[in-house]
């Protein structure tokens, strides 16, 4: 496996990734691993009026996984919540112009991230909104 096995675009996110870090001050965190390879995807939202408004990750993986992950989080920001839990790893794929077939479950782990991570914050808002009451 080497590089010229990727697209461009994929070679474009792993080389430049974009919305790379943590973030501090998250409304909602997810976690997503491949227990197969070991790799492990962080994602990090800020969500106002229902509306992801900032993303950010961090990844321990192979370079589809940093691509895909730092798509997924170009393909979310600005989305609805409700949108943005419907994103698959199929468009995280295609948004890449595709991937090399052994590397296609690398996509799962942005898509499953995204939605443990508005998971996440859809709990703490119950949270706080019980709280208040
Ligand atoms: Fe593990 Fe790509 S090989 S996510």
């Amino acid at each position: 496996m080497n590089l010229n096995d990727y697209t461009d675009n994929v070679i474009d996110h792993f080389m430049s990734p974009r919305n790379l870090g943590s973030m501090v001050d998250a409304d909602g965190i997810g976690t997503s691993g491949d227990p197969d390879c070991g790799d492990y995807l962080h994602i990090y939202i800020k969500v106002n009026e229902n509306y992801i408004s900032e993303v950010s990750f961090l990844v321990f993986g192979c370079a589809a996984a940093v691509a895909s992950s730092s798509i997924t989080t170009e393909l979310i920001k600005g989305k609805s919540l409700d949108n943005a839990y419907k994103i698959t790893a199929e468009e995280i794929t295609a948004a890449l112009s595709g991937l090399p077939d052994f590397k296609l479950h690398c996509s799962v782990l942005g898509a499953a991230a995204v939605k443990n991570a508005i998971d996440d914050f859809r709990k703490r808002h119950l949270a706080a909104s019980a709280a208040e009451q």
